[in-house]
């Protein structure tokens, strides 16, 4: 017998169905709520609504579980690299070893961008934020594979993914090369996806380049642990574009608009320009911790804090322990990381963050290895984009594989009633 909700209403009642997710979830359907009652919900931010079902990530706030396809994210940082993760979220298995060399194969087909995408990139002053380059790049694609994918047709879905994969990790690093006055580079098609992408950010005409096996293993690892997180901002944006038909290019293009907010993936970068100017006033982390508590003063302690996660985000603990060894070995001193070290200490401490449940989530950290590894600090949440791509890829998919409804919430009105215009 399965469970259901009562709700009265004026001395009626009305019985809703309850559902449970495979990991024992449960919500209450209430899709026939304003048929039945005349009524809707309210709740800002969704924070007690679910927009899906979903069969991709799993995460447990309270017990600060995250797992992609039923993996723990703590054996896929360990186990996997960032394009088996891709595979995995967006086609639901793991890859053996053949699939997955067919699948960096064919990402390679795509990786040259139409050479007229540069005319796009010179419009944009030199100041420009990279992410506003990226959204706007990743949107003008289109333009240049104007027929949307059929979902319906596997075939045609892959090469989608493929394409997505490939064109968007060269555009991502030509908003860098853009901001340094560097010609740009192209893919290399003998080389793997994640060595690629700093050959793509930081190779120049004139000077041998040679990448590391430890900023490529740290980098996949980044990758991975960013590569999705159920129902957040920028995957909500990229499923509610979808759902109204608009082109896989189009929905990611708005997703990366919603990640660059400070709220969101911006923070990653908000930490490290925190962190510089606790750095930069003598180290004072106190002053900073009464800021963050000082309801008066806008400022948040940035990085701490999240929407679901009422224990650790078990990626910062990963990308904790990954800090020190990347510096290490390095060879790295880096003073913010001290700083880091001692804010976090200080505020787990705190009363006013253990009530609230306040944890480093997982912006907190990886600015200071992106900055370890010589990415700039603006260019901190195209990093966060790039290892998104997949999880926005494979929500999008199964959005429009469910053939979910175009979204389009209510609201309740509170302006002015009817008035004549005189
Ligand atoms: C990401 O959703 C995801 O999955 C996101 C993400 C992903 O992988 O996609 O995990 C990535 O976006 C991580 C979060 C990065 N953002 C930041 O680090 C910015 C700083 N954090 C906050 O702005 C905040 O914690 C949010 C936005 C992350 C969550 O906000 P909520 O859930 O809406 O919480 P809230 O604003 O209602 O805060 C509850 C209380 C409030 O105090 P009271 O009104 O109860 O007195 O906690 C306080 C807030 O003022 N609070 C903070 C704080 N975060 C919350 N106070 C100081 N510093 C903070 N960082």
């Amino acid at each position: 017998m399965s469970k259901t909700a009562i709700l009265e209403i004026d001395g009626k009642k009305y019985e809703f169905p309850i559902i449970m997710g495979s990991e024992n979830e449960e919500a209450i359907d209430i899709k026939k709520l304003r048929d039945l009652t005349g009524l809707v919900t309210l709740d800002p931010g969704y924070k007690n609504s679910g927009s899906c079902t979903s069969k991709i990530t799993f995460l447990d706030g309270e017990l600060g579980i995250l797992r992609y396809r039923g993996y723990a994210i703590e054996e896929l940082a360990e186990k996997a690299n960032f394009l088996e993760v891709s595979y995995l979220l967006i086609f639901g298995e793991k890859p053996n070893a053949e699939v997955l060399a067919k699948f960096e194969n064919d990402i390679r087909k795509y990786t040259l961008v139409n050479e007229e995408m540069k005319s796009i990139l010179d419009g944009f002053p030199k100041t420009a934020h990279p992410m506003g380059i990226l959204a706007a790049m990743t949107s003008a694609l289109t333009s240049f594979n104007p027929k949307s994918v059929d979902v319906e047709n596997e075939n045609d879905m892959y090469c989608a993914v493929c394409k997505t994969m490939g064109k968007f990790l060269v555009i991502a690093t030509w908003t860098f090369r853009k901001s340094m006055g560097y010609p740009m580079n192209y893919y290399d098609n003998t080389k793997g996806y994640v060595e690629n992408f700093m050959r793509l950010m930081f190779e120049i005409p004139t000077e041998p380049y040679k990448v590391s096996q430890t900023v490529i293993d740290a980098l996949d690892k980044l990758f991975i642990l960013h590569a999705d997180h159920e129902q957040n901002c920028s995957t909500s944006t990229v499923r509610m574009v979808g759902s109204s038909h608009a082109g896989l290019f189009a929905s990611i293009s708005a997703g990366v608009s919603a990640l660059w907010g400070p709220l969101h993936g911006g923070a990653n970068q908000a930490v490290l320009e925190m962190l510089e100017e606790i750095h930069n006033n003598g180290g004072d982390t106190e002053k900073y911790l009464a800021k963050a508590k000082d309801k008066e003063d806008p400022f948040r302690l940035m990085g701490f804090g999240h929407r679901v996660y009422k224990n650790f985000d078990p990626r910062a603990k990963i990308i904790k322990k990954a800090a020190n060894e990347v510096l290490e070995t390095l060879g790295v001193e880096d003073p913010i990381l001290d700083i880091a070290r001692k804010l976090e200490a200080a505020a787990l401490e705190d009363e006013y963050f253990k009530s609230r449940n306040l944890y480093p989530n997982v912006d907190f950290y990886s600015g200071i290895i992106y900055r370890a590894l010589g990415i700039p600090t603006d260019m901190f949440t195209v990093m966060f984009a790039i290892g998104r791509l997949p999880g926005w890829i494979a929500q999008w998919k199964e959005m429009r594989e469910n053939k979910e409804p175009i979204g389009r919430p209510r609201q309740i009105y509170t302006g002015s009633t009817h008035r004549e215009f005189e």
